[in-house]
């Protein structure tokens, strides 16, 4: 298999982490070109600092993380009718009771949306897009340049519902943090894959799962567990029906490794963008009552035992006896 050219656009935020461990799991699948960070699950400056403990923790130094948009393209006026916050779900570090050192991993001096600019720009062939955030790096790229959609392999985003959100009855997180961002990705042309809630709510974690992690015994598997036991505990709050912590993001990385455990059809999406509690509802025409282009191939099927064999022997894959191991808050 061809090495994937990959840019991964995120907000870490603990599902964030895990996703960005599985891809630095997989070099010889992915060339991870660069990370670049947003405002999301925390301030900019929390989530590039949290990709940069993450790339420490992985052992990858050499990694480029970017910092990017501080806010998003419109700042929401009047009372959000949201009924909680990232740092609700994330913690207020971002990674749940899991402190992991200050990062010693330089951040880039290049902005994030300037990186992407450049990488998409001066390459010779068409590069893919992780994005598991909310999308104003992408959008500003893509604002910026609109010949970037011709450089763009394509966009696999977390983010989106078919049906209920969880930010709010209509919205997801990501696209409810970010309508306009959204709906400027969703009418570029770019080939988008859409792994909504529908689909992610299926990959949950579990008790028997975090000690199946916990038995691997290294210091990531530690700090995994460690950081989903937290999200495992709240998030189910906020995720009714759901029995633990959603690993939503981590999806994004695994369909690019094994597309074949995800299913999903052609459709038209459209974001609204309107100061309303529909602000960030994504529809989709799922049986094409509208006639519309499709624009998005929108998973609404996840083989789970599958996506949980290929994170197990990912996070198995770090094995490395000289990495000193991390202090938790409550270790
Ligand atoms: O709605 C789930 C999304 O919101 C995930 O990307 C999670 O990290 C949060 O940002
Ligand atoms: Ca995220």
């Amino acid at each position: 298999m061809k090495k994937i050219p990959l840019i991964l656009d995120c907000d870490p935020g603990l599902d964030d982490a895990v996703a960005l461990l599985l891809a630095l799991a997989h070099p010889e699948s992915i060339n991870l070109l660069g990370v670049t960070t947003v405002v999301g699950n925390g301030p900019v400056q929390q989530t590039q600092e949290n990709a940069r403990r993450i790339c420490q923790l992985a052992g990858r130094l050499d990694m480029k993380v970017f910092q990017g948009c501080p806010r998003h393209l419109f700042v929401k006026v009047g009372s959000s009718p949201s009924t909680y916050t990232g740092a609700d779900i994330h913690g207020e570090t971002g990674l749940g009771g899991c402190k992991l050192p200050f990062p010693t991993i330089p951040l880039q001096s290049v902005h994030a949306v300037s990186f992407i600019l450049q990488t998409l720009l001066e390459s010779s062939e068409k590069i893919t897009i992780a994005a598991s955030g909310p999308l104003t790096n992408i959008a500003c790229a893509l604002i910026m340049e609109p010949s970037l959609k011709d450089k763009i392999e394509k966009i696999v985003l977390m983010g989106g519902v078919i049906g209920l959100g969880n930010i709010t009855p209509s919205a997801e997180y990501n696209f409810f943090c970010d309508p306009q961002a959204a709906s400027v990705v969703f009418t570029s042309g770019v080939p988008i894959v859409m792994i909504g809630l529908d689909a992610t709510r299926q990959t949950h974690t579990s008790e028997s799962w975090l000690r199946t992690i916990e038995s691997i015994n290294t210091p990531i598997s530690q700090a995994v567990v460690d950081m989903l036991s937290y999200y495992h505990r709240v998030d189910a709050l906020f995720e009714p029906g759901v029995a633990g912590g959603v690993l939503h993001d981590p999806n994004v990385i695994a369909y690019l490794l094994k597309p074949e455990l995800y299913k999903g059809r052609d459709v038209y999406v459209e974001i609204d963008v309107s100061p309303t509690i529909m602000a960030g509802r994504s529809t989709v025409d799922w049986y094409s009552k509208l006639h519309c282009k499709p624009n998005a191939y929108v998973v609404n099927e996840i083989d789970v035992n599958g996506f949980f064999e290929m994170l197990t022997e990912a996070l198995g894959r770090y094995i490395f006896p000289e990495q000193k191991s991390h202090t938790c808050s409550h270790c």
